[in-house]
């Protein structure tokens, strides 16, 4: 059937200015790494973009090499935006990015300037698109001067190819260099996008506060440690779950779900509980209390997921004793 978007998609989801950019991001933005590939449903994963979309997210994340298959996101994504999105274009920010093992040879991985145009264009074929909002470098590389990767970001940036570029899982240090690196060179970064949840905290210690200080935007993913700190393991591991699906290239697996993490688990929904939300609710929340958060980069596996999620903007303030309680917990 074809797709009208919901005439009311801006009126509840609330938009973040990404660091000292112009542009705005939605609240939670939605990612693409599992659930869209060639081994997955399309049908559920085109009800997920359009979920997405009549709820306020304009912002739908890729990456070269999400699947699986690699690509097949891409691929997938491709088909579902030339039938349902083609005419919303510029109410959309899709980003992609490459850095990790794409292709065979020494040209499809890390962060030289043959890879990073070469993957982009493969990245543009497959999704159908003339440009992509956001390009991002997917991984530090030890072995390639951070001169020549900013040099290709820059130049992406000037080919028309992207519109801003941006870098991932780069620690504080490196990610400083980045930037003033493509300062100088007349492209700023607009944003940088770290692991980060109540289970995975590293980004507290510095790097923050280099984007904030940077005015780059920070894009949090895996807010939910991938599903962990939803209430879906609280009963074991149910057979729908990402931990129960062995995707492989880095997904949840079963032995991550411990005992431990379960304690916490338990003892964190209690305050969600108390708060009125779903633990997903709590989880996103308590990264959105920051203001320097541009926006939060969910994963889903069902449309319902998505809704869910959302609601958490209905309380994103923490009291200090919560705090507290959740410091406590964490350990
Ligand atoms: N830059 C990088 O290196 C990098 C790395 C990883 C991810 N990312 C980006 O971040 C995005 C999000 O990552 P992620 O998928 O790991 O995020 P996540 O939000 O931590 O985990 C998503 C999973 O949590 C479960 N879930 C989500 N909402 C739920 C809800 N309301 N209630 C119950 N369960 C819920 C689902 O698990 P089930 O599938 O079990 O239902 C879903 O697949 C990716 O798609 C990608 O765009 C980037």
């Amino acid at each position: 059937m074809s797709y009208l978007a919901a005439p009311d998609r801006y009126d509840t989801m609330t938009y973040r200015r990404c660091g000292k950019s112009g542009l705005l991001l939605p609240a939670l933005s939605l990612g693409l790494w599992h659930n869209f590939g060639a081994i997955d449903d399309l049908d559920n994963a085109r009800q997920m973009l359009r979920t997405a979309f009549d709820h306020g997210i304009t912002h739908f994340d890729l990456a070269n090499n999400y699947g699986p298959p690699p690509g097949s996101a891409e691929s997938s994504f491709g088909q579902l935006f030339q039938q349902d999105f083609v005419t919303h274009r510029d109410e959309l920010i899709i980003s992609t990015k490459a850095g990790y093992t794409m292709w065979a040879g020494p040209y499809g991985d890390w962060g030289s300037k043959k890879y990073l145009v070469s993957s982009l264009d493969q990245s543009l074929r497959r999704m159908g698109l003339n440009y992509v909002d956001i390009f991002y470098h997917h991984r530090p590389d030890p072995n390639t001067p951070l001169e020549e990767t900013m040099v290709a970001l820059d130049g992406i940036v000037r080919s028309g190819k992207a519109l801003y570029v941006g870098i991932s899982n780069y620690g504080a240090r490196e990610a400083k260099q980045a930037i003033q690196m493509l300062r100088e060179l007349g492209t700023p970064c607009l944003i940088h996008q770290p692991r980060y949840s109540l289970f995975d905290r590293w980004v507290e210690k510095k790097l923050l506060h280099v984007l904030h200080h940077e005015g780059v935007g920070c894009i949090p993913f895996s807010p939910l440690a991938q599903g962990l700190l939803t209430n879906k393991y609280l009963a074991g591991i149910p057979a729908d779950s990402r931990a129960a699906s062995h995707r492989g290239n880095g997904a949840l697996e079963e032995g991550a779900v411990t005992e431990d993490k379960l304690r916490k688990i338990r003892a964190l929904n209690e305050i969600a509980q108390q708060r009125g939300q779903s633990l997903a609710q709590f989880a996103l929340a308590w990264i959105l209390k920051d203001p320097r958060i541009s926006s939060v980069l969910i994963g889903a596996s069902k449309p319902a997921q998505i809704v869910d999620s959302i609601g958490c903007l209905k309380n994103i303030s923490f009291s200090a004793g919560e705090l507290k309680k959740i410091n406590g917990i964490l350990g």
